[in-house]
C-alpha cells in the first residue's frame, strides 16, 4: 500500500500549518506517518478514501461526528437545500426554533437551547451560564476534555500566555473517583459555580458515581452539566443523560447532533439559559443560524427518532466488542490489551511492555491494520455506515494482526517491524 500523496501533502502542509493541521485530534503525530494515510480525499458510509485513493473502514468517524455513516443522502439533502435558499440572512431563520423545540423534545434537561458552531464555545457558554447564576467562581472537571478557552485550557499543562487566576479557579478530579469529588464539594461549596463532566470517559461509569455526583451537586447549589459532544445522539437519542436517567442542569451536544455538520448546542433549565436575556451575560455568534447545519441536525434527528440507527450503532458496538475480547482471551493477551467502555464508543487500553511502549506497540497495530483496509485509531465508534461484513472483517484482521503483535512482543522485534515514525502525539492534559 502507498502512501506517497499522503506523505507529499504532509510535507507541504507542516510548512504552512502549524502541526499540519488546525485540529488537535487530526494530528499527523497520532499516526504512523509515512505509513499509514495522513489525508483522506472523500468518505462514504464507514468508509474513507485517502489521497492515495486507498481505502479505509474507519471506527473515529470523524472523532464521533458522524453516527449515519458518511455522506449520508437524506442529511446531505437537507443541507443541500438549507444552502439553495440563501444559507444565512440578516435575521434569523425558522429552523433555529425548530431545531431547539426538537432538542427540547428529545433532550431531558432541555427547556432552553442556544446554537453555536463548536463544542468549546457551547463548554465556555454553560460555564458563563453558571457562575453568571451563582456568582462563584470555580468549576470542578472530572478528567475530561472541554475544548479550548482559557477557562479550561488554564487547568492544563497547554497553558503558558494564560492568568494564573484561571488555573486556580478549575479543580480537576478524576474521572470514578467518587472521593475526592465528594470531599473538593464539601470543603469548597461555597466557591463552586459548576462541575462540568463527559458522562463517560473511556471507561463505564462505577456504580452509584453519576448519581452520587448529581445528588451532591443538587445538595451544595452547583450547577451539573454534562458535557454530551460524544455521547449525544449516539448512547441514546437523549444522550447520556437518558440512558443513565440522570437529569443534568446544563448539557452540550455538537457532533452527533448533525452528522459531521459545524453545530453545537447548550441546552437546560430555563432559569439558567434566560440569563442570556439579562444585560450583564453575553455568548454570541455571527454563524449560529447558518441554515445547512440547522437543516441537517433536523434530518438527523429526524432519522435518529426512528430508533434504528440507534439501535444498529450498539448492535454493531456489541459484535465488536464481544469479537475483540474473545481474541484478547484466546490469545491470552489481558497483560496488553483490554477493551472499555460502551458498545458504541469502546476504547481499546494498550499498556507499556517491558520491551515496548503504548506508541509503539499501538503504531504497530496500525500500521499493520492499515495494509488490511481497516484505520485503527484505538477507539471504536461505530455508526449505521458500519454493516456486520464489516465488524466480521474487522475481527480477522485483529485477530490476524494481534498474534502477530503477541509474537513480536515475544520476541523482542516489535520495535525493528515499525516501518514509519511511531505515534508521537500526547493528550491535552499532558
Ligand atoms: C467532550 C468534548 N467536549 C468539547 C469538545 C470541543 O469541541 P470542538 O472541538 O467542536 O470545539 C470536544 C471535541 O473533541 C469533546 O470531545
Amino acid at each position: 500500500m502507498k502512501f506517497e500523496n499522503s506523505m507529499k501533502i504532509y510535507q507541504e502542509a507542516i510548512e504552512v500549518i502549524p502541526m499540519g493541521t488546525s485540529t488537535f485530534s487530526r494530528n499527523p503525530n497520532l499516526f504512523v506517518i509515512g505509513n499509514s494515510p495522513l489525508f483522506v480525499k472523500s468518505a462514504k458510509g464507514c468508509r474513507i478514501y485517502d489521497a492515495d485513493d486507498n481505502e479505509f473502514i474507519d471506527y473515529s468517524m470523524s472523532l464521533s461526528m458522524v453516527t449515519l455513516g458518511y455522506a449520508n443522502s437524506e442529511v446531505n439533502q437537507a443541507a443541500k437545500e438549507g444552502i439553495d435558499e440563501g444559507l444565512i440572512y440578516t435575521l434569523s431563520c425558522p429552523e433555529e426554533s425548530f431545531l431547539a423545540r426538537q432538542i427540547r423534545r428529545v433532550v431531558t434537561c432541555a427547556e432552553m437551547v442556544r446554537f453555536f458552531k463548536n463544542g468549546s464555545d457551547s463548554c465556555e457558554g454553560a460555564v458563563k451560564l453558571a457562575r453568571n447564576y451563582s456568582g462563584k467562581l470555580k468549576i470542578i472537571t472530572v478528567g475530561g476534555y472541554h475544548g479550548f478557552h482559557d477557562w479550561f485550557m488554564a487547568s492544563t499543562p497547554r497553558n503558558k500566555g494564560l492568568p494564573e487566576k484561571l488555573s486556580e479557579l478549575v479543580i480537576n478530579c478524576r474521572y470514578n473517583d467518587i472521593e475526592s469529588i465528594e470531599k473538593t464539594i464539601v470543603e469548597q461549596s461555597h466557591e463552586i459555580a459548576a462541575l462540568i463532566m463527559e458522562p463517560i470517559i473511556n471507561y463505564e461509569p462505577e456504580a452509584g458515581f453519576l448519581e452520587r455526583i448529581r445528588e451532591l451537586t443538587a445538595q451544595n447549589g452547583i450547577i451539573l452539566i454534562y458535557d454530551e459532544m460524544k455521547t449525544g445522539f449516539r448512547l441514546d437519542i437523549g444522550g447520556a443523560q437518558q440512558y443513565f436517567k440522570i437529569t443534568p442542569d446544563l448539557a452540550v451536544f455538537g457532533k452527533g447532533l448533525s452528522n459531521g455538520f459545524p453545530l453545537s448546542a447548550l441546552a437546560g433549565k430555563r432559569y439558567l439559559m434566560e440569563q442570556f436575556e439579562n444585560e450583564n451575560c453575553f455568548m454570541s455568534g455571527s454563524y449560529a443560524t447558518e441554515k445547512a447545519s440547522l437543516k441537517a441536525a433536523l434530518k438527523t434527528i429526524e432519522i435518529l427518532q426512528k430508533g434504528e440507527a440507534i439501535r444498529h450503532i450498539w448492535e454493531m458496538g456489541e459484535m465488536l466488542r464481544e469479537g475483540i475480547e474473545e481474541i484478547i482471551s484466546k490469545q491470552a493477551l489481558s497483560e496488553v490489551l483490554r477493551i472499555v467502555g460502551l458498545a458504541p464508543m469502546t476504547h481499546l487500553i494498550i499498556s507499556d511492555q517491558e520491551d515496548a511502549t503504548v506508541n509503539e506497540i499501538k503504531s504497530f497495530i496500525q500500521q499493520e491494520c492499515a495494509k488490511k483496509g481497516v484505520l485503527f485509531v484505538g477507539y471504536h465508534h461505530t455508526s449505521l455506515g458500519h454493516t456486520r461484513e464489516d465488524i466480521e472483517y474487522t475481527l480477522e484482521v485483529y485477530n490476524d494482526v494481534f498474534s502477530r503483535m503477541r509474537k513480536a512482543l515475544t520476541d523482542k522485534t516489535l520495535k525493528d517491524k515499525t516501518e514509519g515514525r511511531v505515534i508521537s502525539a500526547f493528550g491535552v492534559r499532558g
